[in-house]
């Protein structure tokens, strides 16, 4: 800047009131700067919200250790394999995730959700007294439920222990819980089930408006069914086979092809015959007796939810599953 001769020079007074104006600016980045970082602002932090005994930052952990931003996205970042995961535990809940993570493959059923719903624990922390509330409190399960219950996911099987679908569930829930101003927005999508989905092998995608009525209902009318058709529709039902393939290939459990009556080894060494004991005790105490090459705790069990005839029907079921062709 330069002074005009004849006219007084203002260098210093516009030079001063740069200084000033940059000033005043600064302040206010400070200020503003700092507001963000107050707790006043109803912001959760994670390490405030727990799911059981995980909390989220173990959770976020588990997120990045298996790249799902690599698929999803979350909060907006991320790519666009998978859908965003920000709200999907206010959406479906802890009971849905806690059916859906370990297998992921398949979409869980009605029946497969109130597996966990048995668990006292689990009841606690989706704030439910029974599967019919829970439904009505996340509205978001009963449509997945509904729409895709029993069919197969895009998403692959990843290899999670309970723990770690516990510490991504509390992750969710902490994403669920912070104010985003409404981001995401909600997707308009004509229809959630893609033509490209299928059932699972054999067994055609389950009938899931029935499904939804109850737990058992579809089953107790069946009841009169030879055993192995009876076994049969009790898998379907509870979305056995998002984890069991039927012939031998390994899915997220052993496959049941051949199964029966064959030498089983376990994860300690020792082999078992799959007779109906084994079968049984596997059905309502999985942890019993874990199967080589896989872990404790990924098998809910079904001994509160399956009568005996339920269970029985099953093992005559797997019974009449061939081990060739594999
Ligand atoms: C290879 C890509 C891929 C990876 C990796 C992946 N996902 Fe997915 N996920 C998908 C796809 C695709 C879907 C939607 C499936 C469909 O519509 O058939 C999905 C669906 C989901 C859903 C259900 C969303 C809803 O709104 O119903 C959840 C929850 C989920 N994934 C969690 C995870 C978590 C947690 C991880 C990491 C541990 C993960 N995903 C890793 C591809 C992936
Ligand atoms: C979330 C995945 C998952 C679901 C759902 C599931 N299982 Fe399993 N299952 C496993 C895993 C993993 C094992 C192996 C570990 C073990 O032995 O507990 C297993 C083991 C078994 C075995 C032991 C015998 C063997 O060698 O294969 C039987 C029988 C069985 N499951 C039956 C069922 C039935 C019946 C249902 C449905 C009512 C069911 N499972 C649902 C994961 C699952």
């Amino acid at each position: 800047m330069t002074c005009t001769p004849g006219k007084p020079c203002e260098e210093g007074k516009k030079r001063r009131m740069a200084f000033a104006a940059l000033g005043i600016l600064a302040i206010i980045f400070i200020l503003l700067s700092m507001l963000s970082f107050l707790d006043s602002r109803g912001q959760v932090t994670p390490d405030t919200v727990s799911y059981g005994a995980h909390d989220a930052v173990e959770g976020k952990r588990v997120f990045q250790a298996y790249n799902c931003m690599g698929c999803h996205t979350m909060l907006g970042n991320g790519a666009y394999f998978g859908p965003d995961l920000t709200n999907v535990y206010e959406q479906a809940g802890p009971a849905w995730l806690a059916a859906f993570l370990p297998s992921a493959g398949g979409w869980p059923t009605s029946a497969a959700v109130s597996v966990h719903l048995q668990d006292p624990a689990q009841l606690a922390a989706s704030g439910s007294s029974d599967m019919d509330a829970y439904l009505k409190r996340y509205p978001g399960a009963a449509e997945r439920v509904q729409r895709r219950g029993g069919g197969t996911t895009f998403m692959p099987n990843l290899p999670l222990t309970k723990e770690q679908v516990g510490q991504l569930i509390a992750f969710f829930k902490y994403t669920s819980e912070m104010n985003t101003e409404g981001w995401p927005p909600k997707p308009r999508v004509d229809g959630l089930k893609s033509p490209l989905a299928t059932p699972f092998p054999i067994i055609g995608v389950a009938n899931a408006a029935e499904a939804t009525g109850g737990a058992t209902a579809g089953v107790a009318a069946t009841a009169s069914l030879d055993p192995a058709t009876h076994g049969e529709q009790v898998v379907k039902e509870f979305a056995c086979t998002a984890c069991h393939s039927l012939d031998r290939s390994k899915l997220v459990g052993p496959g049941w092809g051949g199964l029966y009556g064959s030498q089983v080894t376990l994860a300690d060494g020792s082999t078992v015959v799959a007779d109906d004991a084994f079968l049984a005790e596997s059905i309502r105490a999985p942890d019993a007796k874990i199967v080589a090459g896989h872990v404790a705790g990924t098998m809910p069990s079904y001994a509160t939810l399956l009568d005996q005839a339920q269970v029985d029907a099953i093992v005559a079921y797997i019974r009449t599953l061939p081990g060739d062709g594999q």
